[in-house]
């Protein structure tokens, strides 16, 4: 087999925030994918970067008052390290907001230009004009055209589902500064990305480029009419590119970000001497991309089209994984299971996650569970359990022995299992990871079953059978070592550690083939704990604190701006008397519900102390779990004239901030309150 020259990406990280489990789907997958290749002995290299333009970056410089490339450092630091310590390797971590993607950027727009694919046009569009930017969709908010809900976003309501464009908004105003956005005309740029239309359908039709479930929906959807052209630029402000023959537009985020795995490739070229043109120009480098299912347009048909047009290789494939939900619901950050990447290192071992996602990633679209109890019973079962446990059951009666000098008579153990690694290695290849780990530990059943009939505790009590605990041991070590080679694309740590305590460092796939005889047998140390359900606990803690502690931090000067203020302006004058006719007091949610049918609602039961009771429907269920609520202090409106709806008699109000949805934004007495005190 000669080897392959192989380029593989995983999606760049936007810089605008840290890492978390969801980003480690992929990030392992990638890296996992990249180690098998190389323990086969390819040439294949992990290439990376930071996503470091738009909007969000340019409001987060704002806000924190810091100049982009400074929070860009910080970031990408801080990415790296993460990613360093979950064991992905990767050749090298650029960034889009280099000068070798800028060069990049400027190439590949020039072809497009040269190919007569871009078209220009004026745009309509809200404009901030206290922030001086125009608004993207998701930074306004107005009354829905439809059926005046208030506070709904840019483009669709969450109240009746109707979308609209931005300027159809009643009384729309800006999420950055509360002021009331004004229409203007920009210049934007257009690619036609339908005048490569028979080009992406073929490329989307030719085989393995794409998973079937991909192909059909891209064909299904948007290949079956003509594509629409492509909104490629943005006027200034815009932190990103300027666009070298339209001063004061910008190449919008989605443009530079993919062209950043060929910039970051050309940076690791200066950097080693490797030829650029071989690596992204010569038919025999496989590329490969890896991503997330809801990126899928700008990769498969974007960027091929991209490629196309500036004369770049096509990727070979375009991996598609689903997304991540942890104990059956997405990442929450309230229930503490939007857990970052580097919660997850405080507490727990990479190597857990790495096992557990691998035996969870399949080559299809559907999302996976991170069940916390699975996690820990997996962990313990399998990793601790079934292959570790070979090894600390037998190494140490061969300590300073060493292996037998010959293989001895095992039954077919070994040879079997070296036949089993065909179908793992294809596993692999296929992004089959649960299969591969499903096989693996099949095997590490036979050889388990295998130590536990050959006892070697009882044999080393007999000092006559030395010689055959030696051969035991030798066999069991051998499966054992077998296993961990099919395992070290997951499990790289576990692999370098067993190589020294076997005297072997576990370099290629092929040495599963091979038992390993005569080489000494070093003191057996740990090669990995049990999980403690206390630390994941802990972990779930951790995540609920910090986003508690981010909601409760003192506002940053930037939020102090009147933004708030101006989206609600006081209210008319009230004499004391008339603050005195409601009562406000403090009340403990005695019990908390979802209604049946109602997308806003949660039925709340309030103590006031004693046996007075209140039955309340809140509008808060987009940012509040019931569970989170039952317990908890809050203030009420107790002399509220009960009021009827369509669930039920509401008899009472709970009192809260906040423009309604997912902010909102309970009031709760300081610790010391108690149910029934009136707030004055
Ligand atoms: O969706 C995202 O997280 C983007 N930052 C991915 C960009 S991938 C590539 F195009 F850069
Ligand atoms: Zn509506």
């Amino acid at each position: 087999m000669s080897a392959q020259r192989i380029l593989v990406t995983a999606a760049l990280p936007y810089a605008n925030g840290h890492l978390h489990i969801g980003h480690m789907v992929e990030f392992i997958q990638t890296d996992i994918w990249c180690r098998f290749q190389r323990l086969l002995g390819h040439n294949c290299i992990f290439v990376h970067a930071d996503d470091t333009h738009g909007t969000a970056t340019m409001i987060r410089a704002r806000q924190e008052g810091r100049p982009e490339v400074e929070i860009l450092a910080d970031m990408q630091a801080a990415h790296m390290a993460d990613l360093a310590d979950f064991q992905v390797e990767q050749v090298h971590y650029g960034s889009t907001n280099s000068e070798a993607n800028r060069a990049l950027c400027h190439e590949f727009w020039a072809a497009f230009r040269e190919q007569g694919l871009v078209a220009e046009r004026d745009v309509e569009q809200l404009f901030d004009p206290e922030a001086g930017m125009f608004l993207a969709d998701r930074f306004v908010k107005g009354t829905c055209p439809r059926c005046g809900e208030p506070d709904q976003y840019g483009d669709h309501c969450e109240q009746c589902n109707a979308t609209y464009s931005p300027s159809e908004l009643v009384n729309p105003y800006s999420t950055l500064t509360g002021a009331k956005p004004e229409l203007r005309t920009s210049k934007h740029l257009f690619v036609q990305i339908h005048q490569l239309q028979d080009f992406l359908t073929e490329w989307v039709d030719a085989n393995d480029h794409l998973q079937d479930e991909v192909a059909n929906y891209l064909k299904g959807f948007f290949l079956g009419e003509p594509l629409k052209e492509w909104d490629i630029s943005r006027p200034a402000p815009y932190f990103g590119f300027e666009i070298p023959d339209a001063p004061g537009q910008f190449w919008y985020v989605w443009f530079d970000a993919p062209i950043g795995y060929v910039s970051s490739t050309k940076e690791w070229c200066d950097k080693t001497g490797e030829d650029f043109d071989t690596w992204w120009r010569s038919p025999d480098t496989r590329i490969v991309h890896v991503i997330g299912k809801d990126i899928i347009y700008f990769h498969c048909l974007f960027w091929p089209a991209m490629l196309k047009t500036a004369g770049f290789r096509l990727p070979e494939r375009v991996q598609i994984h689903g997304m991540l939900t942890v104990d059956g619901a997405k990442m929450s950050k309230s229930r503490g299971t939007f857990v970052l990447a580097r919660t997850y290192l405080e507490h727990l071992d990479p190597a857990y996650l790495r096992y557990f996602y691998a035996s969870k990633l399949t080559n299809t679209l559907d999302d996976f569970d991170l069940g916390l109890e699975e996690f820990v019973n997996k962990i313990n079962s399998d990793l601790v359990g079934k292959v570790v446990n070979l090894a600390s059951r037998t190494a140490k009666f061969v300590k300073g022995v060493g292996l037998s000098a010959a293989y001895p008579d095992d039954g077919g153990l070994f040879e079997a299992a070296a036949t089993e690694g065909d179908a793992i290695r294809d596993a692999y290849e296929g992004f089959e990871y649960a299969q591969a780990m499903r096989r693996i530990m099949a095997l590490a059943d036979r050889a388990n079953e295998y130590v536990e009939a050959e006892a070697p505790w009882a044999l080393k009590k007999d000092p006559e059978k030395a010689e055959a605990l030696q051969d035991v041991c030798t066999v069991a070590l051998n499966l054992f070592r077998q296993l961990v080679i099919y395992l070290a694309p997951v499990l790289p740590r576990l692999a370098a550690q067993v190589g020294e305590l076997l005297g072997a460092p576990i370099e290629r796939w092929d040495e599963s083939r091979t038992p390993l005889v005569g080489t000494p047998v070093a003191k057996f140390k740990h090669l990995m704990q049990r999980v403690d359900p206390e630390k994941v606990k802990a972990m779930i803690e951790d995540s609920r604190e910090a986003q508690a502690a981010s909601e409760t931090a003192a506002p940053t000067a930037a939020a102090d701006d009147g933004a708030a203020l101006a989206a609600e302006p006081i209210a008319d004058e009230c004499t004391y008397d008339d603050f005195m006719k409601i009562d406000l007091r403090v009340a403990r949610v005695a019990k908390a519900e979802h209604v049946d049918g109602a997308k806003k609602l949660l039925k709340l039961t309030l103590s006031l102390g004693g046996d007075e009771t209140r039955t309340v429907f809140a509008g808060i269920k987009s940012a509040y779990q019931p569970e989170q609520l039952e317990g908890r202090l809050v203030v009420c409106v107790a002399n509220l004239a009960p009021r009827k709806m369509k669930f039920g008699v509401s008899e009472g109000m709970v009192v809260a901030a906040g423009p309604g949805g997912q902010d909102v934004f309970l009031l709760s007495p300081d610790s010391g309150a108690v149910p029934g005190q009136r707030v004055h």
